[in-house]
């Protein structure tokens, strides 16, 4: 007889104790809204539908350890109890592996030794990686926490562009990334910087669905090829840092291997250059690594994530992804690394950020969080990078491509850790149609009137392709996202989509084009211009 491990099906990680009764919506009043709403799916009231995939951030089920956790919030405006947790807590998932040290249990135990609590929490002094403790953190400080993802890539991008500009010799700048998220490349813009995208060249490659639990082409991996090209072509100054995205989000929320960290890791190293992450699907990529490359089998998730974060300079990332947390942000670089040498030009470039963030955010110990936030997220580290949860998780996920795959609408294979994406060229492919149809705008605006369910654009109407020059064009891909929140949906929600979306596939004749009737020019404009779908 098979054991439990051996079914092929993973062990159920949790049951869901709480419920919410969904509205029964009729077409006719989607319609109305979706009017009302210039068509806009990010401006339609997530109350008016069936199943929302719009987006995997900070839409996920917090566990009852999270909920219980914020009882445990100290708001205190300064120095408050989860300040000090979450700070070990970062220390414990990205330096720590298998040896935690969880000093969170001291808080939520109700320990009341003062000398333990001073010893082991508040007063602990430490230096030399991606936290500092104590005096160290006020001289030098290295980690900052804000409201969320984007918050942290604005505090970076804004702090450096003009220490570029005045120190480095170089006109212009370039940031390279395996696949820049909006936001990112937003912020980067917004500073006159350039961001460019190295996808890996196989992603758009075939993958057959009965293979998906056999093996993985790292479809997210950085080109390493390109990025050395780059370099020499620009310079060396022209690069202040690079960028690796885990998991690759814009490329089909595809995992990065350990062995193309380390690549990019030698390249980095050879030209001076600090490497980063983007670390916002941090433990849902080390449990593809754990799965899919030589060697990681037998090794823990906290070791995987542990190696992986050994090899860069510093991250940003946002809390609410891998479902960890509803809200959160981080910026953390490593203590006397390549990034505060080489940009701590004038001063500490730790200071000037800190600067920033209290203007900007809250000062270091809150960030723009209440001190709950602080709690749950916490809390959250240490449930992310649990097996059988992310073994569920990404099974969910795969079913979800597998079974759109086998009434053959395009997704894009194997599926990624939080997302299933539809290749919106092959859905169209033999169709009169160019990308300045927007026609995986007219897709999500059907899905949402005919069947309440919302999915995201990620492709040339998010990415703005007809403000983009011929090179930048090349980055852009054109794709429909379903991102999954986490412990939200089960089968039959997932049945109810695959059931829609096969649908409209087999009718996709009578998907609309899609006509930008208010703000085309708007930056960020998938968020606030107004559509018009064009029925024929
Ligand atoms: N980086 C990546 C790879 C992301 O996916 C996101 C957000 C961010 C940065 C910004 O983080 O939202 O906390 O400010 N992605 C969400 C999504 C919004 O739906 O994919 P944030």
């Amino acid at each position: 007889m098979k054991s439990q491990n051996e079914l092929g099906i993973p062990i159920p990680a949790n049951k869901p104790l709480i419920v919410r009764t969904i509205k029964q919506v009729t077409k006719e009043q989607r319609e109305y809204a979706l009017k009302k709403t210039e068509y806009n799916v990010f401006s339609f009231p997530a109350d008016l539908l069936f199943v929302d995939f719009l987006s995997d951030s900070g839409s996920g089920t917090m566990t009852d350890l999270q909920w219980a956790s914020l009882f445990h919030g100290d708001e205190s405006y300064g120095r408050n109890k989860g300040y000090y947790v979450l700070l070990d807590a970062i220390r414990d998932t990205f330096e720590r592996g298998d040896n935690p040290k969880r000093a969170i249990n001291l808080i939520l135990t109700g320990e009341t030794n003062v000398k333990k609590l001073m010893d082991e929490l508040y007063l602990t002094s430490f230096e030399g990686g991606f936290v500092n403790g104590g005096i160290h953190q006020l001289i030098r400080p290295n980690a900052f926490i804000v409201p969320q993802g984007r918050c942290a890539e604005h505090l970076l991008f804004s702090t450096i562009a003009p220490i570029l500009r005045k120190n480095y010799n170089s006109k212009e700048f370039f940031i390279p990334n395996n696949g820049h998220f909006d936001t990112t490349e937003a912020n980067i813009l917004a500073n006159g910087l350039n961001p460019i995208n190295l996808f890996s060249s196989n992603l758009l490659d075939e993958f057959p669905w009965d293979q998906m639990d056999n093996r993985n082409p790292f479809k997210g991996n950085m080109d390493i090829k390109r990025l050395e090209e780059l370099i020499q072509d620009k310079g060396m100054d022209a690069i202040p840092l690079i960028y690796i995205t885990i998991t690759n989000n814009t490329a089909a929320g595809q995992p990065v291997e350990m062995k193309n960290i380390k690549e990019v890791r030698k390249i980095a190293k050879k030209y001076d250059i600090p490497l980063f992450f983007d670390a916002c699907r941090f433990a849902e990529n080390a449990n593809f690594i754990k799965e899919f490359e030589e060697g990681y089998q037998d090794i823990s998730i906290p070791n995987i994530v542990k190696e992986m974060f050994s090899y860069v300079d510093g991250f940003t990332i946002s809390f609410k992804k891998d479902g960890l947390a509803n809200i959160g942000g981080g910026f953390f670089f490593k203590d006397n690394g390549t990034f505060h040498r080489k940009f701590s030009v004038e001063e500490d470039i730790g200071i000037k950020l800190k600067e920033k963030q209290i203007l900007t955010f809250g000062n270091d110990s809150y960030g723009g969080l209440s001190g709950r936030d602080i709690m749950a997220l916490t809390t959250g580290l240490y449930e992310v990078v649990q097996e059988t949860y992310l073994n569920e998780r990404k099974f969910q996920v795969r079913n979800f491509a597998r079974k759109l795959a086998k009434n053959n609408v395009p997704v894009i294979l194997p599926a990624g850790g939080h997302a299933v994406y539809i290749n919106i060229d092959k859905f169209f492919e033999g169709m009169d149609s160019s990308l300045d149809d927007f026609r995986g705008v007219g897709f999500t605006i059907e899905l949402i009137r005919h069947y309440g369910i919302r999915a995201a654009e990620l492709g040339p109407f998010a990415f703005e392709w007809d403000k983009k020059t011929p090179e930048q064009k090349k980055g852009v891909l054109n794709l429909v996202r379903f991102a999954l929140p986490r412990n939200v949906y089960g089968t039959s929600h997932i049945d109810y989509a695959v059931a829609a979306i096969t649908e409209l596939f087999n009718n996709r004749d009578k998907i609309p084009k899609v006509k930008i009737s208010r703000g085309a020019k708007l930056r960020l404009r998938h968020f606030q211009t107004g559509l018009q779908p064009i029925y024929e």
